[in-house]
């Protein structure tokens, strides 16, 4: 097979690339490691900044999300026995962020790349990357007892934090940053009605919780848990009693509890490699970065490295100008490290350390009542919570 851009991994990165490639003439294959079924059963992100939904009506992909998602123009923070609201839409100067599912995301990128004729190969194991400085890169992969090869102009890695593609790059290119926090979150879908109309994140002694929702009728809630905690560990009694404890008393009062759907630990780890290039080959989301997860930034990342990354693949093919393929991972890293920043001030804000001494906590402490008294404060933290622009 031929191509001129070969995208590795069917996540969100991958499918949207794929599709705005596609929508400007650029032909693309996806090569996923794992069933579509698999794929659409991962329970992710669920915040979606107003620039990343912009771009998914640029896609062609918005309807459901426009019909479906909700437009969330706040959300609150429970610290010291108060209850404070973020008025985003005020403090952003009119924007807001759309929840909708990465689960909903995913599914109508499908739909959009199945509609347009898309080439989606799943399954696809092995995948490996060739000659990747030269001008003619391939990949190839193992589908069953068959070999399939792909020959391409450009490869792009937007197979996740686990994917091969990074992996790839000589060690000797790539520079690594990581920071790996001492604690996980447990996360809980279930099938009730949300516990409030906007999310509430809580810092609280006994650890950092999240309420938050994928619909009416659908919630997602998490709490700080330690890393030797394990999933069996926590029966759903235990969660919704756990939870309980580090909500307001009027909120854990209206809290509707119910059997879980969906139970996960995610630990939480901040990572960045620099180059997000190497030759032939470019990174994009998770492959090349992860933040964790308490500013709702790591999918909304990945949109803009896809945003940059169409806008200098169409560049190359319509006017045969490299110059913004060159910038592009100068230009992906500048935002990836706003949002880097902006997830390590909001986890280091509202989790408890281990370490932590009373000095720690009080700073925590002044740091939200000092959020809260000034208007200054809460724009910084409405600009970068509803998306920095890109
Ligand atoms: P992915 O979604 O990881 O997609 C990569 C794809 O590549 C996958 O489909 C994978 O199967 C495929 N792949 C991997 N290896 C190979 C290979 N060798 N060959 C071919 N294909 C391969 N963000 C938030 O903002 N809020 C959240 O609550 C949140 N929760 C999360 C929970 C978990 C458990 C994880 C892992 C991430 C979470 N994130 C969250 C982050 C967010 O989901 C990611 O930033 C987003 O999925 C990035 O999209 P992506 O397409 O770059 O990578
Ligand atoms: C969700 C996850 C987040 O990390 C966040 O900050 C807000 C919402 C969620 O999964 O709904």
């Amino acid at each position: 097979m031929k191509v001129q851009v070969c995208i590795i991994g069917g996540g969100p990165s991958g499918l949207l690339l794929s599709q705005l490639l596609h929508l400007q003439g650029i032909d693309t294959v996806v090569l996923e490691r794992q069933s579509r079924d698999y794929v659409l059963g991962r329970i992710r992100a669920g915040v979606l900044e107003h620039g990343f939904a912009r771009l998914m009506r640029e896609a062609q992909c918005g309807d459901r999300m426009d019909r479906e998602g909700e437009i969330h123009n706040g959300f609150e923070i429970a610290h010291d026995g108060v209850l404070d609201r973020v008025d985003l839409f005020k403090h952003s100067g009119g924007n807001s962020v759309m929840v909708y599912g990465q689960t909903e995301l995913t599914r109508d990128l499908y739909e959009a790349r199945d509609r347009l004729g898309g080439k989606i190969v799943h399954n696809a194991e092995d995948v490996t990357l060739h000659d990747l400085t030269s001008d003619a890169p391939f990949v190839t992969w193992r589908s069953g007892d068959g070999i399939g090869r792909v020959d391409c102009d450009y490869v792009i890695g937007a197979d996740g934090f686990h994917g091969v593609s990074r992996k790839s790059i000589p060690s000797a290119v790539l520079r690594e940053y990581e920071k790996v926090y001492p604690f996980g979150w447990l996360g809980v879908l279930s099938r009730t009605k949300p516990v409030s109309g906007e999310l509430i994140y809580a810092r609280h002694e006994r650890g950092f919780a999240l309420c938050s929702m994928r619909s009416h009728v659908l919630s997602r809630y998490y709490i700080q848990v330690p890393l030797s905690d394990h999933v069996e560990d926590w029966s759903d009694d235990a969660f919704w009693a756990e939870l309980k404890r580090r909500l307001p008393d009027e909120v854990a009062a209206r809290l509707i509890t119910g059997p879980s759907i969906e139970k996960s630990i995610a630990p939480l780890r901040s990572y960045v490699a620099e180059p997000m290039r190497y030759g032939r080959l470019f990174l994009a989301g998770d492959a090349a970065h992860i933040v964790p997860p308490t500013g709702a930034k790591g999918l909304n990342t990945a949109a803009s490295d896809v945003y940059y990354l169409h806008q200098a693949l169409v560049a190359r093919y319509k006017t045969g100008d490299e110059a913004a393929l060159d910038g592009y991972s100068d230009r992906a890293l500048a935002r990836v490290w706003k949002a880097q920043r902006f997830s390590w001030w909001m986890t280091t804000l509202l989790h408890r350390f281990p370490d932590h001494i009373a000095y720690d906590q009080k700073l925590q402490q002044t740091e939200l009542a000092y959020l809260f008294s000034s208007e200054t404060a809460q724009r910084l933290l409405a600009e970068n919570y509803v998306g920095l622009p890109f």
